[in-house]
């Protein structure tokens, strides 16, 4: 029993090593068009969603971790693929009339859109007056590029 516990162990220490060399699409590329709006508006933006929805993504350092990294890059590819404020000529397209009023959807959930996220992040929640500023800005067709 033991010698069968202790290679299974040995497997598993080998597997998360290999792992670690399986190549990710962790890059931040240029903005082609990011989005433009006012200053505290942007800045909103930037702390709670630009991690998963932009090009300007702060990786943690756990991005570099298999398999908590495969997590992530995931996340963070479906994030942008969904609406990228680094790319917001494309998020208009794919995602026209409806872009805005799923967005506002997405902030009046607060912290329960990606949960575990802003669990380990509780400095990227929006604050009640960031959340006002940016409801109002959006409902002022403040969302032309
Ligand atoms: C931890 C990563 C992460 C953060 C932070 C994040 N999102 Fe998302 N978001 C996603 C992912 C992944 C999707 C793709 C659909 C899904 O899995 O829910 C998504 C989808 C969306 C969608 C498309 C509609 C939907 O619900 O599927 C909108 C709009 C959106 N997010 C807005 C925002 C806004 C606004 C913020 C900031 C307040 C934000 N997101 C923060 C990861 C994130």
């Amino acid at each position: 029993m033991r010698p069968t516990l202790r290679s299974a162990a040995g497997w598993a220490v080998l597997a998360l090593m290999l792992m670690q060399f399986i190549p990710l699409g962790r890059l931040n590329p240029d903005p082609p068009s990011p989005l433009r709006a006012p200053a505290p508006i942007l800045q909103a933006l930037g702390k709670a969603c630009y991690d998963c929805h932009s090009y300007r993504t702060r990786w943690p350092r756990a991005a570099y971790v298999a398999p908590l990294s495969w997590f992530i890059a995931h996340s963070v590819r479906n994030g942008r693929d969904a609406l990228n404020f680094s790319d917001w000529d494309q998020s208009r397209i794919l995602q026209s009339d409806s872009l805005k009023n799923t967005i506002l959807m997405v902030i009046g959930k607060g912290s329960g859109h990606q949960q575990m996220y802003y669990i380990l992040n509780p400095e990227a929640r929006l604050t009640a007056s960031e959340e006002a500023a940016l409801v109002t800005w959006l409902k002022a067709a403040g969302m032309q590029h």
